[in-house]
């Protein structure tokens, strides 16, 4: 047992499984720019009061799940590692008067989020999210093009079947009447709730519907729904989010039971399952739209959008449909091996010279015999080895081409040049180039 371990609840990505998150980050980072949303990063620590008030006091992400830094001045500031990145997002967007620049203001970030969770598979206590948010739309067009971006990105990062559930969750207009059916409800049922949910009741009814506990399960199936409650405008925004999303060829399940676990959801409410895993009741994606928030954290009321995908889920669900990526260490293009096992200098100046020149090389910097520098350059899949010896005085080497077993003298002056030549000419269009 070694003395120290990473955290419970988060892993080390080994270099055998960053490439897999590699190629996931590249996809999120080439969509987003193709839809048009622009990075942003915002600290990983944030005022607590912009968790508090933005996801809201009462619900399990700000309760139970917060990470709270120690403070560590008198000046009576808390902070808070983010558990999402929305409402850093639109409180940057409110700090930066963003509310000036062209709506919707259209914003991107991948990176780490924090929950203090109960650690399990698919559950963890530092997670990444690839992030969208659309800030100054009301809709509905925007809500489908969104849920659209987020099929296409499970689509194209391999995984065919995820299925889309979809609801609306009303406004401020209509959702005081049902939230007072919704709490009758419950108090009807008050010896079959939990206690935890029975504190809830009073304080947050909605987040009973997304409890965890699964004495809920049957309660929560027959609770009124909020989508009998809808108002006219609600109604019909719902409806054209649904056109839109039809007119796109997005398939979508209508998931009256559907309300999301953080507590500034408005209007259309989504999330991602891939078929199959739905047991797991592990989203792999959710989001929303916020029409609130904006003004909740102190600035002009502005309506929003986004989507949070959780990237480790995405990568157990390709790893349980046997999606492989592609893994191991990257071949260099060429080693520099020499005769003289003891001149590392004469080594390391070529290859420094070849990577200067944009070409993956490593220097032999072991002093083991020349065969035995060459045999290595093999097992690494090296296209050349550059072989160091007498001609050296002369301004040449041996370049050698290990697949081909062929070797001709080159001079110092014209070696990257000629490796790049021949190394594109052998691998022209296989995409793996050095
Ligand atoms: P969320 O549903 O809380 O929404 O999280 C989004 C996704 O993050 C989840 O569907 C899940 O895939 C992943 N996730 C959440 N918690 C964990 C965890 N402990 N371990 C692994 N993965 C996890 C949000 O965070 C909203 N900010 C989404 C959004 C953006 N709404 C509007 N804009």
């Amino acid at each position: 047992m070694p003395a120290y371990r990473a955290p419970r609840g988060t892993r080390d990505l080994l270099p055998t499984e960053t490439p897999a998150w590699t190629r996931l980050e590249r996809l999120a980072a080439d969509l987003a720019a193709r839809y048009g949303y622009q990075r942003i990063e915002t600290p990983l620590f944030e005022l607590t009061d912009v968790f508090e008030r933005g996801i809201g006091e009462v619900t399990d992400v700000v309760e139970k799940e917060l990470f709270r830094l120690a403070p560590r001045t008198e000046d009576g500031e808390s902070w808070a590692l983010r558990p999402e990145p929305t409402a850093g997002i639109v409180r940057a967007y409110v700090q930066h008067g963003m509310q000036t620049w062209p709506q919707p203001v259209k914003l991107t970030q991948t990176g780490p989020m924090f929950r203090y969770d109960r650690p399990q598979a698919g559950r963890y206590r530092q997670f990444w999210q690839f992030d969208v948010e659309a800030i100054g739309d009301p809709g509905p067009a925007v809500d489908a093009e969104i849920v659209e971006l987020a099929t296409r990105f499970f689509r194209d990062a391999g995984l065919a079947d995820v299925e889309v559930s979809l609801n609306s969750i009303g406004d401020p207009a209509c959702r005081p009447a049902y939230l007072e059916a919704l709490i009758a409800y419950f108090q009807g049922h008050a010896d079959a709730l939990p206690p935890t949910e029975r504190a809830r009741l009073a304080r947050n009814p909605l987040r009973l519907l997304d409890s965890k506990d699964p004495a809920m399960a049957d309660l929560n199936a027959a609770a009124p729904r909020i989508t009998d409650h809808l108002c006219e405008a609600c109604a019909a925004h719902f409806a054209a989010v649904q056109a839109h999303l039809t007119a796109l060829g997005v398939r979508f399940r209508i998931e009256p039971g559907l309300v999301r676990g953080l507590d500034y959801y408005t209007r259309t409410a989504f999330e991602f399952y891939v078929v199959g895993r739905e047991g797991q009741q592990q989203a792999i994606g959710g989001g929303g739209r916020y029409d609130g928030l904006v003004e909740l954290l102190g600035g002009r009321p502005t309506p929003g959008i986004g989507f949070g995908i959780g990237l480790d889920r995405v990568l157990l669900a390709l790893a349980a449909a046997g999606i492989a990526s592609d893994g191991g260490a990257p071949s260099p293009v060429a080693v520099v091996v020499g005769a003289d096992p003891d001149d590392t200098t004469a080594r390391l100046v070529i290859a420094t010279d070849l990577r200067a020149a944009g070409i993956a090389a490593r220097a032999e910097l072991s002093r083991r015999k020349l065969g035995k520098q060459l045999e290595a350059a093999a097992r690494d899949g090296a296209h050349f080895a550059v072989i160091v010896g007498d001609e050296l005085a002369d301004g040449e080497v041996q370049l050698r081409d290990l697949p081909a077993g062929t070797q001709k003298a080159v001079p110092l002056a014209d070696l990257g040049r000629e490796v790049a030549r021949s190394h594109g000419a052998h691998h022209h269009g296989d995409g793996s180039g050095g």
